[in-house]
């Protein structure tokens, strides 16, 4: 019997840094890297473009089923349109925990997840890697940190690109992501029960990563 893909999940939240571990992670194991969360931060500046209210449910599910975009070494396109940087942005990132909610939207995206299950593996990164897409997953990491670390991170961030940034204002965006995340009704941000606790607040970005590759070292073909 063939064995399966590896998939490693890592879900956590906002600003949690699973982001840059999940790219180091998937370099290190040569595997492939999926941000799903850039998936819902494309669907809903898709929608912005075309004018879709991001509640219309139908419609904007219909544009996540049929979504002209790629990843093309380390930049997204939307219809051939680099928009890396602007899917980043604080309205998109407001964007995409409101079209999150949708069911319709979320079945959407499910089988294109799915189908990064190729090659020598994937280390996929979200808020329902290892409850919903990949339930089977070999590996699954829950990471986390403060909700001020990661604050403090996201503020240096801010700073350290010349742009303007409130610590206040921060915490308090992190806050009502957090519960809009991890209050929905589909696929809500949890830990699973297999998965391992990974807190980073305390750890650099080096530490994150040798955790995960440690546990997925038997994984490597
Ligand atoms: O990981 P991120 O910040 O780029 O995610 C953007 C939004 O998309 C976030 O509000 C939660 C949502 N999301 C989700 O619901 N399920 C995923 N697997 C990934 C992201």
């Amino acid at each position: 019997i063939a064995q399966p893909v590896p998939v490693v999940a890592i879900d956590g939240p906002s600003a949690s840094g699973k982001g840059t571990v999940a790219a180091l992670v998937a370099e290190a194991l040569g595997f492939a890297h999926l941000d799903s969360g850039a998936l819902y931060r494309i669907v809903a500046l898709s929608a912005m473009r075309k004018g879709v209210a991001l509640e219309d449910e139908p419609a904007v599910a219909a544009l996540a089923a049929g979504l002209p975009a790629r990843f093309e070494g380390g930049r997204v396109l939307l219809d051939g349109d680099d928009v890396t940087d602007e899917i980043r942005s604080e309205t998109c990132s407001v964007g995409a925990s409101r079209v999150a909610v949708l069911p319709q939207v979320r079945d959407a995206l499910f089988w294109r997840q799915r189908a990064y299950r190729s090659g020598a593996g994937v280390v996929a990164e979200g808020r329902d890697m290892g409850s919903v897409v990949f339930p089977d997953a070999e590996l699954k990491i829950f990471l986390t940190a403060s909700v001020e670390a990661r604050a403090e991170r996201r503020y240096k961030q801010l700073i350290g690109k010349g742009m303007a940034a409130s610590m206040i204002d921060l915490l308090k965006d992190l806050h009502e992501r957090d519960a809009r995340d991890s209050q929905r009704a589909v696929a809500p941000l949890k830990q699973c029960e297999d998965a391992a606790l990974l807190d980073t607040s305390e750890l650099t970005v080096q530490q994150a990563v040798d955790f995960v590759v440690e546990r997925a070292a038997g994984l490597r073909k």
